[in-house]
């Protein structure tokens, strides 16, 4: 027993676990009671995925002990760890797409005949039942990739729970959820909590954490810094604990009139059946335009659409004053238009190669320019973005796969907005990326506005968009609801727009 009264379900004491070139966490404890949800936070790179997955038996620590239920326990496989008690729902979703819901949670165990063959109908009872508690709104026989990101955690949970387990650990589960779904999956979690479970829950987010965690410990740069209650402790606070000194609000980054330049983009009645529809705006060099809306506005596809990746069914798009037909991204490019996709696992990096050659693939003009590649000038491009963007590695020619989350997010980023494109379309700048770099980013943004770029900005982050936008697009549903300039947005206009109201208000 502590000094709350709940018993330790799991304990960590003085972990540490060293990469070539980085030690990624050193003498780091934390601990998690029966019923209680314990928030682990950090800037990126900061060791919260290797934590997590030391303690699943995916990574062996350099030193320091794991105690599950007061005994010492060593996991080599996470199905060790599974079958223990102890699951993670990992940052990457792992489950088969083309498998079915059933059989995704029963992976490995699927109950079979007497002869030897999948009982499908046992199957697909058993899975009903643990649907049946979360309430859930789909099928066991369903195919998983039909299902939203946010049923697919779900299935995650579930599978976890039907191997009893004691503790439940989520690393950045809320990323690509939707409010309404995030707010479904904290339910769930309060709801397993108040049934005895241990759960650890990692998040960018500090208002999800403040409004369902118990405690809060945080790391830094690989050391542990502290533990504080909720109740006792307040944003302000763990920001300082994270980040090592203090930050302040979100600075306001608008642009001046005078900023304002020549038309850039002129689109109008842009359409993808099914999609978005008669969307039109305007947008002009010297400025930032956030399309702000919740998940599933139609903002992406919008996005893919105007660079060429999608096929629009109707409306017209103007680049520089000039009629433009884009059917395929690299017309986009010749264009000097560029978006960087929300996607960034998926789209565009390359994983198994360096910083420096993810770099060069979207910088071949200048660290090329007469075909002879100057390493110097890619290694100073490099460098320049891995500093202005606070890129966690130990050196340029690490490999991508081997940094975190939110760092393989800031090298995107970064080789993008090294190309300077002249019209500049980034989804998501800041997903999944800590509070420090979060002003960074906003920063490189309004300079780049001011060097007579024209940015349109893609967030759901309503602070975001209030803090670097001179316009505010909203959509809804796949319609523009309304264009608000700067000084007229509040936040209840900006969420009446996006939640739904039927009139069009557009002030420009
Ligand atoms: N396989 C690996 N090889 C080398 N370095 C690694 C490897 N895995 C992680 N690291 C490094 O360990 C440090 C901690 O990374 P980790 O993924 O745990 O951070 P994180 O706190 O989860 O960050 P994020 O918020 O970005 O997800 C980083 O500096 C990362 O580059
Ligand atoms: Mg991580």
């Amino acid at each position: 027993m502590n000094k709350n009264g709940k018993e330790r379900l799991l304990k960590v004491e003085n972990i540490s676990k060293a990469f070539p070139g980085v030690q990624a966490l050193q003498g780091v404890d934390l601990d998690v009671g029966v019923g209680e949800i314990l928030a682990l936070v950090g800037e990126n790179g900061a060791g919260k995925s290797t934590l997590i997955q030391i303690l699943t038996g995916a990574l062996q620590a350099d030193s320091g002990q794991i105690f599950l239920g007061g005994q010492e326990v060593r996991f080599d496989h996470p199905q060790e760890a599974e079958e223990a008690g102890l699951s993670a729902v990992y940052q990457e979703l792992s489950l088969v797409n083309n498998l079915s819901v059933a059989e995704n949670i029963f992976a490995g165990r699927q109950p079979t005949h007497n002869y030897g063959l999948m009982d499908v109908g046992e199957m697909n009872r058993n899975a009903q039942v643990w649907l049946d508690r979360f309430d859930a709104t789909f099928s066991p026989s369903e195919r998983v990739g039909s299902l939203s990101l946010g049923n697919q955690q779900l299935i995650e949970i579930t599978k976890a729970m039907s191997r009893n387990a004691k503790v439940l650990i989520l690393d950045e589960p809320t990323s690509s959820l939707s409010l309404s779904e995030a707010e479904s999956l904290f339910d769930l979690l309060r709801q397993l909590r108040d049934q005895g479970l241990g759960i650890v829950f990692v998040s960018h987010h500090l208002e999800e954490v403040f409004e369902l965690c118990d405690r809060i410990s945080v790391l830094r740069d690989g050391h542990y810094v502290g533990t504080v209650q909720t109740a006792e402790s307040d944003e302000r606070k763990i920001v300082s604990m994270m980040v090592g000194r203090d930050l302040g609000d979100l600075e306001n980054l608008h642009g001046q009139e005078e900023d304002l330049g020549s038309m850039a983009l002129k689109v109008g009645g842009f359409t993808r059946e099914g999609h978005f529809q008669d969307v039109g705006f305007e947008l002009r060099h010297g400025e930032i335009l956030t399309f702000f809306g919740l998940v599933g506005a139609g903002r992406t596809e919008m996005a893919r659409a105007l660079i060429g990746m999608d096929k629009a069914s109707g409306g017209t798009v103007e680049v520089n004053g000039k009629a433009a037909r884009l059917s395929h991204p690299s017309d986009a490019m010749r264009l000097g238009m560029a978006y960087l996709s929300e996607d960034r696992k998926r789209e565009g990096l390359y994983l198994t190669k360096s910083l420096k050659e993810n770099f060069l693939v979207t910088n071949l003009q200048k660290v090329a320019p007469s075909g002879w590649l100057q390493w110097d000038t890619l290694t100073k491009l490099t460098q320049t973005y891995v500093d202005r963007l606070n890129v966690r590695t130990p050196s340029l020619d690490q490999k991508l796969r081997n940094l975190s989350g939110g760092n393989q997010q800031k090298v995107m980023l970064g080789m993008w907005l090294a190309t300077e494109p002249d019209v500049l379309i980034v989804d998501e700048p800041t997903r999944g990326i800590d509070v420090g770099t979060k002003q960074e980013i906003h920063r490189l943004l309004r300079q780049l506005a001011k060097e007579g770029k024209a940015i349109m900005v893609i967030s759901s982050d309503l602070l975001e968009t209030l803090a670097i936008s001179d316009r505010v697009a909203v959509m809804r549903k796949g319609e523009l609801t309304g264009i608000l300039p700067i000084g007229s947005v509040t936040q209840e206009k900006v969420m009446v727009l996006a939640a739904g109201v039927n009139t069009k208000e557009t002030e420009q």
